[in-house]
């Protein structure tokens, strides 16, 4: 996926005390798996960081008439062809803030004391800004992508991709850095495609994204799925992965109101303790997670929730998985995955003291696991009795059955002949697995 980052080359002058000499190390630190290495020559910089102090009289002149001579090195390697980026750190950027860019504009970025950990997604951003790429040296990491990655219509189910890209930063994860800013397909595009599908006998298309909430073609993801619903032959629309902060009211109001909609819901939270939030990026809180799942609740009475977790995220307490664990059980949820935290370079994470030992890990997510699996399984238990519609898709392994999935995304095995793949059927739920149900047709098929 990713070719080695082009060596960049990184300037960082540091004023004052032994605080901020530490700091511009972290700096460096923290750059070095974006491609920067440290460089003592300010006019071959891609990156010039001034990492200020102002301990003494006069640090913001001083930032000025050093900033001016800077500009002149910026736009000589302009000139040249090349390109550099100015950022201005530490307490001078804390105090002056953005005004530090309205005096000198040739100043890309601000960074205060506190947010050394967010520089990596600072940098990003200006890259992108510029429509550049940033070729990171992250491997591939083939498990995360194959949660959300695309695959090839098979039968009557299918993905269609219409957002791609990740403006979250959470500061755990490199999809903002490898997959770049968020981007919509155009719905035309997108209602084209579905058309398709639906004429080769798809019934279910779940659309796709990394953040398929965050979906700005007109009217919002909800607006997508009214406009998709109204195609003939697409009986089922399902989409995956949300963020809970582009979870809006249009959206949660589809789940009422469009019956094509199914009744299931993927909203990561990642973690149940706010410390840990807040180091994460989320930008929610546990409590706001939770409210947000009562609407959705309020909404569509009975929808499966699923989520993502990660345990032994840097400088997770006890007390924190607590929360977490206390979280899931107040949810209830359908499904889940849950992952260990794994330090991925370049992240702001990977820089974060307090990595847990794999032991804790381990034993964390054993126990997160038992409880999720303990909730899938009573969800299951929760369909013994009732009849479901089932959307049939494929020959089941026993001689004569097939197999379907509910409205709930739960795998369904039941006795029914081959001409019933690709139809929605009524089937009472005898039997409940933590991984499937098993059923008998409502009605003998005429
Ligand atoms: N470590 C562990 N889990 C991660 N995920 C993403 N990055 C990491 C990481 N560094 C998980 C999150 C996300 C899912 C797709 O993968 O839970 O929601
Ligand atoms: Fe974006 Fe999801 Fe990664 Fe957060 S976990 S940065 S929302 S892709």
């Amino acid at each position: 996926m990713s070719s080695p980052a082009p060596a960049k080359r990184l300037y960082i002058k540091t004023y004052g005390c032994q605080m901020n000499v530490y700091d511009s190390e972290r700096m460096a630190d923290v750059l070095a798996p974006l491609g920067y290495g440290v460089t003592d020559d300010p006019a071959g910089a891609d990156l010039v960081v001034l990492n200020t102090c102002h301990i003494r009289e006069k640090a913001t002149e001083k930032l000025y008439s050093e900033l001016g001579k800077i500009r002149e090195m910026k736009e000589a390697r302009a000139a040249a062809g090349g390109q550099m980026m100015i950022a201005v750190a530490g307490c001078v950027a804390q105090a002056e803030g953005a005004e530090i860019m309205r005096r000198q504009p040739a100043v890309d970025l601000v960074v205060g004391p506190q947010a050394y950990h967010q520089l990596p997604e600072l940098i990003a951003r200006v890259h992108r800004a510029r429509g550049e790429r940033l070729a990171a040296d992250f491997a591939p990491q083939a498990k995360f992508d194959a949660l959300t990655a695309e695959r090839r219509p098979t039968g009557v189910t299918a993905f269609l991709t219409v957002q791609e890209g990740c403006d979250k930063f959470c500061s755990f994860c490199v999809v903002p850095y490898t997959r770049g800013a968020e981007w919509s397909r155009g719905p035309d595009a997108i209602e084209a495609e579905a058309r398709a599908l639906a004429d080769k006998g798809v019934r279910e298309i779940t659309l796709l994204g990394q953040n398929v909430n965050a979906y700005a073609g007109d009217g919002g993801l909800a607006g997508l799925v009214r406009r998709l619903a109204k195609i003939p032959g697409v009986e089922r629309i399902r989409y995956t992965t949300s963020h809970p902060r582009d979870m809006d009211e249009a959206l949660i109001a589809a789940h009422a109101e469009v019956a094509e909609l199914m009744p299931y819901l993927h909203l990561p939270v990642q973690s149940g303790s706010d410390r840990i939030l807040k180091a994460m990026n989320r930008g929610h809180t546990a409590e706001s997670y939770l409210r947000l799942i009562e609407r959705v609740r309020g909404s569509r009475p009975g929808i499966a929730l699923s989520g993502d977790f990660i345990v032994g995220f840097p400088g997770e307490r006890d007390a924190d998985f607590e929360a977490t664990l206390s979280l899931v059980r107040e949810v209830g949820y359908a499904s889940a995955f849950s992952f260990k935290y794994s330090r991925r370079p370049g992240t702001p994470a990977a820089a974060m003291p307090g990595q847990a030992a794999e032991e804790v890990k381990d034993e964390r997510l054993a126990r997160l696991q038992a409880l999720l699996d303990d909730q899938q399984m009573a969800f299951n238990q929760s369909q013994a009795g009732r009849t479901l519609p089932v959307l049939f898709e494929k020959l089941g392994r026993h001689e004569g059955q097939l197999i379907g999935r509910s409205p709930y995304l739960q795998s369904v095995h039941a006795v029914a002949p081959d001409r019933l793949i690709g139809q929605i059927v009524p089937v009472r739920i005898e039997s409940a697995a933590r991984n499937s149900l098993a059923g008998a047709l409502e009605l003998e098929p005429a």
